[in-house]
């Protein structure tokens, strides 16, 4: 977080100075739901868009024992879901990148799930929809 000069905060700063654990309706409940629902077990390759600071994404790796990719537009958020990622011990297991959801920096067919919570958060879902169902591998869930 950049505090010199005149301080404007972001929208990720205030999530970062919230102390906010999951930012998504349902909250772990319904992070827990969703990898169930994709049936998220070891070996699988998962695709987090949008990915923050990395909460759902370590749960992912933790609890069901996938390989994880976050991806997301903030390079602070990136930082810090790395940093989370390391402290968590889960490095080896979980990434992140920066990226735009509406333009994902994927080859077609690449994750056997790709997930998103904040799929309403960017002008323009269709086109974030669109990109995930292009770099899910055909017939995964995501
Ligand atoms: C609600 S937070 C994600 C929270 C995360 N899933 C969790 O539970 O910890 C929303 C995230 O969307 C990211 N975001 C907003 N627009 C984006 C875009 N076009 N592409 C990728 N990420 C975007 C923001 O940087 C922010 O980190």
């Amino acid at each position: 977080m950049k505090r010199k000069g005149l301080y404007k905060p972001t929208v990720e700063d205030a999530i970062e100075i919230g102390g906010i654990e999951t930012l998504h309706p349902g909250g772990f409940a319904l992070t827990k739901r969703t990898a169930e629902l994709a049936a998220l077990r070891e070996g699988l390759k998962v695709l987090d868009v949008s990915s923050g600071r990395g909460t759902q994404s370590i749960f992912y790796a933790k609890k069901f024992g996938v390989d994880v990719t976050g991806v997301d537009i903030s390079e602070e958020m990136v930082k810090t879901a790395a940093d989370n990622a390391e402290k968590a011990g889960l490095s080896h297991k979980v990434q992140f990148m920066l990226g735009d959801s509406q333009c994902l920096p994927f080859e077609d067919n690449t994750f056997d799930v790709v997930i998103s919570c904040t799929v309403g958060i960017p002008d323009d879902s269709q086109k974030v929809l669109q990109e995930m169902v292009r770099v899910v591998k055909p017939g995964a869930g995501f």
